[in-house]
């Protein structure tokens, strides 16, 4: 069966929505974040602070190749995924690329608690969100589907999942 793949914006639901699919569908959740941490045995925070974005980048899209080879997972991305073609090529290979959208206040409540996401640790994260949300929506564009999680419950979204999935038998 071919991979379900949840990308967007960090804060828009994948993590949380990507557990509750897997489990719905009893199939494998695999995070590429923590994908990433592993290989590296440190956390992105570090990684970034210590290498930079760029080499952040590249272990993320060798992960992404290694991950896309596989079937049957549910993989959750991370919001700069999509960023580079290959990503996206690898993805769609034997994937379905689900991207959850959310408005930039609703991403700023749902992130500001947490200091895990290093592009957000910022002196203004609003103007940072609204910033990179204009600048990546032509690469979040090229999913296959799109959910504005801003007013849905992980239920409501994942049940339109399930309604996406019936088109695919998958
Ligand atoms: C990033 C999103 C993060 C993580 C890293 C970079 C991004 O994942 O991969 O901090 O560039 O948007 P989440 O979207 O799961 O927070």
């Amino acid at each position: 069966m071919r991979n379900i793949v949840l990308v967007g914006f960090m804060g828009t639901g994948k993590t949380t929505v990507a557990k509750e699919l897997a489990q719905r569908l009893k199939r494998e959740y695999v995070s590429l974040d923590e994908l990433i941490e592993k290989v590296e045995k440190k956390p992105i925070t570090q990684i970034f602070a210590e290498s930079g974005e760029d080499y952040f980048r590249a272990l993320e899209s060798r992960v992404i190749k290694e991950v896309s080879a596989k079937e049957n997972l549910i993989i959750d991305a991370g919001g700069g995924a999509m960023l580079r073609r290959e990503n996206i090529e690898n993805f769609k290979k034997k994937g379905i690329l689900i991207c959850l959208k959310a408005k930039p206040e609703v991403i700023l409540e749902r992130t500001k608690g947490y200091k895990h996401r290093p592009l957000l640790n910022v002196s203004n994260p609003q103007k940072q969100i609204e910033k990179l949300l204009w600048i990546r929506e032509p690469y979040y564009a090229q999913a296959d589907h799109f959910i504005d999680t801003s007013q849905l419950s992980v239920e409501e979204i994942v049940g339109e999942i399930l309604e996406i999935l019936k088109k695919y038998n998958a």
